[in-house]
Parts: structure tokens; C-alpha cells; sequence
């Protein structure tokens, strides 16, 4: 059985003032007319799965269940008080399988945000990890480099594999190494982008937290012992939730695993299926099409002598002239003016928004 787990509960701050805290990217209709987290449940559709879990934040739960809705699907909804990244949040998937007899359930994970433009390659991707997970093996989806981005776990496959071979052994596992460390990566050819996507049975994903992170094992536990069950929500214990530490997946459980020695365990799964994690503003610019100047127009817009720009209006109109590799998003109470090479930064922004809240 192999059970998707959806992972909702990201801020998305990069896409500010597209990705709002009430309404995070996830949520957005940013590449097609349904939401990111609709198209990731779409992109399942034919696969062998059962009802999917979804994990977010409890303020968003009535999103969720609407757009679960909105496609005739049932999900699990798991709601998290508050956000402690992504180890905590498969960790509850992985227990609320676990009780309910399912240890060895495959758990697909999936973030909610990312954009994968050829569905069959990922669907026969996910087939391929599907075999190997079965027998244990932790299988990563590895994505073929294609600058020395910093937002990016790296995955390092043995070169010495047999040119059949469609799950790699990894060697190692880096999150988000500094741009010279990134550039030698890509330099050596033996490195994978982390696509943030993994395959693992249940029993493996809770053993390896308990060798790495019992402290989070053990808060989770705890906080599902005492969930409360509401139709589709489960509702974990907030007073004991709030007492875990954050962490993600990748440093917390990844990289040591990887590190150990052991890491014959892991697996890539190279996919090449026009994948994207939207991470920015030019990632988004990046994905969508474009007038003959290279910009990228959505709403009332008057461009001259305007070039390779990302130019959102709403509820007014909004002229540029003489300006390129701009990104300039113009919503009802907000307005950013960012250069395109900038944009990772546009985070800080919504960092300063919430000090002064
Ligand atoms: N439920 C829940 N709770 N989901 C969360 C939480 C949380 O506290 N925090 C993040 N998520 C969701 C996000 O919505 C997203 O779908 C996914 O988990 C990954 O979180 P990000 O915050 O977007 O991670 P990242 O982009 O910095 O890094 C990860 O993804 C990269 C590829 O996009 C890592 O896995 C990297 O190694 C990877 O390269
Ligand atoms: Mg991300």
C-alpha cells in the first residue's frame, strides 16, 4: 500500500505578496487553474494509492478540506498547532499509520508546492521507488543540477553503478551547502538537486527518527496519544506539540543517515520530468510563458521598452517603462519592486512584516 503523504504546511514567504500566511502558495492556482496542492493530488490519479494524509496548519484546515473537495477526493487531514518543519510533520503521518496497523505502508511524501510538468515519468519514477522501498530502502527522487543553487539539499549517487541501474546508491547527502561547496558539486557530476519527494515505509522513516531525533520521536508520540479525531481532521495535541523542536527532515534524519556509512540504504531515483519547486518569484517567472520581450504579464499591464520582467497588477493598472529583469507584483495592500537576482531575499521582507505584528 503506499499512501501519499501531502506536505501542506509551509509559509511559502518567498512569493510574498503572492503567498500570504492566511493563503501560503501551496493554496495558489500558480501554474494552472487549480491549486498546487490540487495538481499534486492530480498528478496521483491512476497510481496504486491509498487516501491521502495532509498535513498542515490548523488555520488552513477548511482550505484544505475545500479543495480536497473540490476534485470528489477523501483525505486524512492532519493538523499541526503550529509548524515544526518537516521531520515532525511525516512523523505524524508515520505514527497515525503505524496505529492503525500499517507499518509497513509505503509513505509517499510529497510537498504541496512544486510543479512537475510530465506526470507519466513521475508516475513511473514513483513505480520504480515503490519496488525498493518495499524492501526497505529509504528512495530519494534526484533531480540533474542545473546551477549552484544554496536552496537545495544535495545528494551524491555511487558512480560505479551498473548504466541500468534506476535507483542509485547514495554516498552522501548535503542540505543546502554555500555556493563554492554547490559549485564544486556541479563541477564533479556525481550530484543530484534533493527534489524534496521521497518513498519510505513507515517502520523505516520511525526507526531512523528514533536513531536520530528520539526527542522528536518521542513529542510526537505524545502529541498523537492524545489527538482528537473530527471527521477527516485529526487534531494533535497542541500543548504537548508545542514542546517539539524544529527541524526538517533533511538535516534531521537525511544527512546522518547518509553520513553513517550505512547509507546503502538510500536510494536515488533520477527524474526528469520538468520539475520545479517554484521556490521564488524567478523560479515562477522561469516557468510560465512569456511575451516576445521575455516578461512574464498577468493582469491590467502596459509594458514599454520593458524586458525579461515579471510584472503582476490586480486591481489596478500598471505601466513600466525602460526597465528589465525586474520582478514587480502589485497586490490590493502590497507592492514589490525586487531584481530578479534579489528575490531569495524577498523572505526578509515577511520576517520584518512579522516583528512588527
Ligand atoms: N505540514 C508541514 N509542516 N509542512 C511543512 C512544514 C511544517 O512545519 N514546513 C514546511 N512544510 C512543507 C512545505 O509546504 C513544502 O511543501 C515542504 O514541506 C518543504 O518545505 P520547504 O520549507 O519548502 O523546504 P525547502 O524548499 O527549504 O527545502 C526542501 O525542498 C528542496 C526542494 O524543493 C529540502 O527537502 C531540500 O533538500 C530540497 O532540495
Ligand atoms: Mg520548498
Amino acid at each position: 500500500m503506499i499512501t501519499p503523504v501531502v506536505l501542506a504546511g509551509g509559509s511559502g514567504a518567498r512569493l510574498w505578496p503572492l503567498s500570504r500566511a492566511m493563503y501560503p502558495k501551496q493554496f495558489l492556482p500558480l501554474n494552472s487553474d487549480v491549486s498546487m496542492l490540487q495538481e499534486t493530488l492530480l498528478r496521483l490519479k491512476g497510481l496504486s494509492v491509498s487516501r491521502p494524509h495532509i498535513v498542515c496548519n490548523e488555520e488552513h484546515r477548511f482550505l484544505v478540506a475545500e479543495h480536497v473537495r473540490q476534485l470528489n477526493l477523501q483525505a486524512k487531514i492532519m493538523l499541526e498547532p503550529v509548524g515544526k518543519n518537516t521531520a515532525p510533520a511525516i512523523a505524524l503521518s508515520a505514527l497515525e499509520l503505524a496505529a492503525c496497523g500499517h507499518s509497513d505502508a509505503l509513505m509517499l511524501v510529497l510537498p504541496a508546492d512544486h510543479v512537475i510538468d510530465d506526470t507519466n515519468t513521475f508516475q513511473s519514477a514513483v513505480t520504480e521507488a515503490a519496488s525498493a522501498a518495499k524492501a526497505g530502502a529509504f528512495v530519494t527522487f534526484g533531480i540533474v543540477p542545473t546551477e549552484p543553487a544554496t536552496g537545495y539539499g544535495y545528494i551524491r549517487f555511487r558512480p560505479d553503478h551498473n548504466d541500468d541501474a534506476v535507483a542509485l546508491s547514495v554516498q552522501s547527502f548535503v542540505e543546502k551547502p554555500d555556493q563554492a561547496v554547490a559549485r564544486d558539486y556541479i563541477a564533479s557530476g556525481e550530484y543530484y538537486w534533493n527534489s524534496g519527494m521521497f518513498m519510505v515505509r513507515v517502520d523505516r522513516y520511525l526507526e531512523e527518527l528514533k536513531s536520530y531525533r528520539p526527542d522528536i520521536l518521542k513529542v510526537c508520540e505524545q502529541s498523537m496519544l492524545k489527538a482528537t479525531h473530527d471527521h477527516d481532521f485529526i487534531r494533535v495535541d497542541s500543548a504537548v506539540f508545542a514542546e517539539c523542536l524544529e527541524d526538517s527532515v533533511d538535516y534531521a534524519v537525511m544527512e546522518p543517515l547518509c553520513g553513517s556509512g550505512d547509507a546503502g540504504e538510500v536510494l536515488v531515483v533520477p527524474l526528469d520530468a520538468g520539475w520545479s519547486d517554484v521556490g521564488s518569484l524567478s523560479a515562477l517567472w522561469d516557468i510560465k510563458s512569456k511575451d516576445s520581450n521575455g516578461n512574464v504579464v498577468e493582469g491590467d499591464v502596459i509594458l514599454e521598452q520593458t524586458r525579461n520582467c515579471f510584472v503582476h497588477g490586480q486591481d489596478r493598472l500598471v505601466a513600466t517603462v525602460g526597465l528589465k529583469d525586474l520582478v514587480i507584483v502589485d497586490t490590493k495592500d502590497a507592492l514589490l519592486v525586487a531584481s530578479k537576482g534579489s528575490v531569495q531575499d524577498v523572505r526578509s521582507v515577511v520576517h520584518t512584516l512579522k516583528a512588527h505584528e
